[in-house]
């Protein structure tokens, strides 16, 4: 059974990782309608996915455990960028947040003695590493390639690659 603390910062995540959702789905939206970075708009479009994912995961832990995962209400997300440099950089700046916020919950988890809530962010302790260096690893390329148009062809050539190689999908 969870702690009512344990369940009110489970819930906490749960709209953090529906929010997370809702800014890349904005990205992949705003991405889709700029011209030649298909691949780039695919990208955000399964990153959405993923952060629904991980919202579900943890919906399915907090009823399971005997609590109530609540569907929370959701501001709207910032719509557009003034370039794809601006997004990732948006990207990598959200990420630090997820990770600060999963942090508190191991803490949460360990000062709740909730043991088995502690196993199963463990999961998400791993997945944060992967997401955090994938942010990273995007936002050096776009460093490198600076405001020149045939580099931003051959990021989007390359990024579901990247994505692949760095989460090991
Ligand atoms: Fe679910 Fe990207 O944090």
């Amino acid at each position: 059974m969870l702690s009512k603390t344990m369940q009110a910062a489970l819930n906490e995540q749960i709209k953090i990782e529906a929010e997370s959702s809702q800014v890349y789905l904005a990205m992949a939206s705003w991405a889709e309608i700029q011209p030649g970075i298909d691949n780039i708009t695919a990208f955000f479009y399964r990153h959405s996915d993923e952060e629904r994912f991980h919202m579900l995961k943890l919906i399915h832990f907090v009823n399971e455990r005997g609590g109530f995962a609540t569907v929370p209400a959701l501001e709207q997300p910032i719509l557009t960028y003034p370039s794809i440099k601006h997004a990732f950089k948006e990207l990598l700046k959200h990420e630090i947040m997820v990770s600060e916020h999963i942090n508190k919950l191991v803490d949460i988890s360990l000062s709740e003695k909730d043991f088995a809530t502690h196993n199963f962010l463990q999961w998400y302790v791993a997945e944060q590493i992967e997401e955090e260096a994938l942010a990273r690893t995007l936002n050096d390329k776009l460093e490198l390639i600076g405001d020149e148009k045939s580099g931003l062809y051959l990021f989007n050539q390359d990024i579901l690659t990247v994505a692949t190689e760095v989460e090991g999908e």
